[in-house]
């Protein structure tokens, strides 16, 4: 280097804890130095400590657990980064103690996310993959007119528990099918949101009651721990569906695989399990149960949304900025 020369920034060292797209790995490459685990699964939490160590930010997803353990060499960090809206693998306490900031990724999921409450609810519903697996294994002899019955959607009453953004876009589409919205949130919509949903605000134990098709869509915390178990089921309607597409924990499985066994309930269709991606063996026993692999974001344009919106918040971040979707703003300029 000359003398004249100006010295070369230095750059953000950033864990990149998970495999993400091309696109997004060449963006953050332009303005840090990444240390890249080009894998599909989880880091350890003792692996994740030993690579935050030198670190100024990380882009993780739902699956990395950042606590206390994790975080615990991390003396340079100045930001994680998300790619999930839910952020129940974060503990904010131990992010605030070390001054990191968290950042997490809504907005653009709603829509893809809601299609996805709705397509879990339909082929629950109307039995879709079970009478699919039917006929592939050759079952299928005689159209019968009391064959294979499902129960109704449209003009049914639809109870969701949580209405944020994603609760109101599912009750939006149930509008469409001409549906009777209830709802259950830790507070109520103001009256503008709730006529715009047209959705009627009920006590937990209320929704439970009178819904044909309760879908939960809340985020997991210690309070939301097992919210649904064999006492709530055993209020549903035994025509009633479950759909489950928040987190798993929110439901306790055992009960639900009994509830789906004596017929407690109609049907479930869950994208989150308790454990994932674990799941108890008894799902695969009971016929009653659509079970997809957590794809609730999952299309093409949703997840490089999600990415790109998790590169801007931890640049924002690196930057001195304040990043778009911080889930710790106690501690900006604190
Ligand atoms: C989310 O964004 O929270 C999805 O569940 C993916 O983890």
């Amino acid at each position: 280097m000359s003398l004249t020369q100006a010295p070369s920034p230095v750059r953000p060292k950033v864990l990149v804890a998970r495999r993400i797209f091309p696109e997004g790995l060449a963006r953050l490459e332009e303005h840090c130095e990444i240390d890249y685990n080009d894998q599909i699964h989880p880091l350890s939490n003792a692996e994740l400590a030993n690579r935050l160590a030198d670190k100024q930010g990380a882009l993780v997803t739902g699956s990395e657990q950042v606590g206390t353990q994790a975080l615990s060499q991390a003396s340079q960090l100045q930001i994680i980064s998300n790619i999930a809206v839910g952020f129940n693998n974060f503990d904010v306490a131990a992010l605030n103690a070390k001054h990191v900031f968290g950042t997490n990724t809504p907005d653009v999921l709603t829509d893809t996310t809601a299609d996805m409450a709705f397509a879990l609810l339909m082929a629950t519903a109307r039995r879709v993959c079970e009478t699919e697996h039917w006929l592939r294994a050759g079952h299928w002899q005689n159209w019968e007119l009391g064959g294979m019955l499902g129960v109704d959607v449209h003009h049914s009453t639809m109870g969701i528990i949580g209405m944020g953004r994603i609760g109101q876009a599912i009750a939006k589409r149930g509008l469409g099918f001409g549906m009777n919205i209830l709802y259950h949130n830790r507070t109520q919509l103001d009256a503008a949101t709730e006529q715009a949903c047209q959705a009627q605000y009920v006590a937990l134990e209320t929704l439970l009651r009178q819904a044909d098709h309760v879908v939960l869509v809340m985020p997991y915390s210690a309070a939301s721990h097992h919210l649904i178990g064999r006492e709530q089921l055993a209020l549903m309607r035994p025509t009633a569906t479950l759909i489950n597409i928040a987190r798993g924990g929110i439901v306790d499985d055992a009960a639900l695989i009994e509830a789906l066994q004596k017929k407690v309930i109609f049907a479930a269709g869950l994208d989150v399990y308790e454990g994932e991606p674990k799941l108890n063996p008894g799902f695969l026993t009971v016929p009653n149960v659509v079970l997809t692999p957590h794809i609730g974001s999952a299309t093409a344009k949703t997840r490089h949304g999600m990415m790109n919106l998790a590169i801007d918040n931890l640049l924002a971040g690196l930057a001195g900025k304040r990043p778009p979707n911080l889930i710790n703003p106690e501690i900006w300029k604190a």
